[in-house]
């Protein structure tokens, strides 16, 4: 079996050596090498060349749970199938940190942080939970498990999605109902895949739709949110700020307005960071599942315009 390897990150050798432990008979090239003929790709934001050499594989395994990067970047050779990371630990990681971010914003920590810095003892009244509604955009893998981590905390949840959910203690809007759902949010936790559906989604008109004094997590794709018009309500004082992990453009500009922004709380693309065993070991299993002829998860559909 030929396994054609490529990771726009500085930790190739690690994907190397994980691949061969797992698949001890595949012979793997690293591109630019190739051999005469590709079965099953595994890459991470790769180069149009490279996807125009991948006509012909079985399955192209993205090393991510976003696939926003390939989908961008070229045309995808016809028949081949995109097959996305599914959880493979991230799901864990993105509990923590929205469970943080919402933490810190209910309870106030950073008006704490804030107050200790000035010396200032100062006990503030506390927020009314009944009234702090945390909604999520977009619930499927990752979201689903995020909403699960939320629940005994006892906020009111909702969420967005194409189709209807049936999650107990999670009130469910379909995407013509954008509008009742972010009037719902005291936190608006994003978790979309970035498409030609949703880049965008979060301009001045739909941010202004989340009740006065709404914050924003971001742990999706940067390119959900409008960047300006983010900053343009927080500075207006209709949001009272952003956790924010993704953006526009990454690195972050040293001159972006976020870095120094006192609404915004930052980190850089590190929410749910992609585990090596765990990916090669869900990656290795579908291709057995593929070589003996039986359906895989997770197949990205391009029927939803993610490609
Ligand atoms: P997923 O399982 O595909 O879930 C996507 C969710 O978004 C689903 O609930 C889907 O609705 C909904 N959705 C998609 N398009 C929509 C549209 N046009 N209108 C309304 N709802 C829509 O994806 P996932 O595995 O949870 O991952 C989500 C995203 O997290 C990834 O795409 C990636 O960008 C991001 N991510 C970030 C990090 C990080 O470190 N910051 C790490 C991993 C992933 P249905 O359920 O109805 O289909
Ligand atoms: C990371 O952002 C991913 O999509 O897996």
């Amino acid at each position: 079996m030929n396994i054609l390897f490529y990771t726009a990150g500085d930790n190739g050798a690690g994907w190397v050596e994980a691949i061969a432990r797992a698949l001890p008979h595949a012979r793997i090239s690293v591109w630019p090498q190739r051999g005469a003929s590709v079965d099953y790709a595994l890459v991470w934001k790769p180069p149009p060349a490279l996807i125009a050499a991948m006509s012909g594989a079985r399955a192209v395994f993205n090393l991510g749970a976003g696939v926003d990067a390939i989908a961008e970047s070229s045309a995808w050779p016809a028949g081949v199938s995109l097959v996305r990371l599914e959880d493979a630990g991230m799901a864990e990681q993105m509990a923590e940190y929205v469970t943080y971010a919402v933490l810190r914003r209910y309870r106030e920590f950073a008006a704490y942080e804030v107050a200790q810095a000035a010396a200032v003892w100062n006990a503030r009244p506390g927020l009314d939970k009944r009234t702090f509604g945390v909604g999520f955009l977009g619930i499927g893998v990752l979201g689903t498990h995020v909403a699960h981590a939320l629940l005994p905390f006892g906020f009111p949840l909702a969420c967005w999605s194409r189709t209807t959910k049936d999650i107990p203690g999670v009130s469910s809007f379909t995407a013509d109902r954008l509008e009742l759902f972010l009037a719902s949010c005291r936190i608006l936790v994003c978790m979309l895949p970035l498409t030609r559906a949703t880049r965008g989604l979060l301009s001045r008109d739909t941010l202004a739709q989340l009740p006065h004094g709404a914050y924003v997590v971001n742990v999706a794709r940067g390119a959900l949110i409008v960047e300006n018009d983010l900053l343009a309500l927080i500075d207006s004082g209709h949001l009272a700020g952003a956790m924010l992990d993704v953006f526009e453009n990454e690195p972050l500009p040293a001159v972006h307005a976020f870095w120094h922004h006192p609404g915004i709380t930052l980190t850089p693309h590190i929410c749910a960071v992609t585990s090596i065993a765990q990916s090669v070991e869900q990656i290795a299993a579908k291709i057995s599942r593929v070589e003996a002829g039986l359906a895989i998860s997770g197949v990205v559909d391009s029927g939803h315009a993610y490609l």
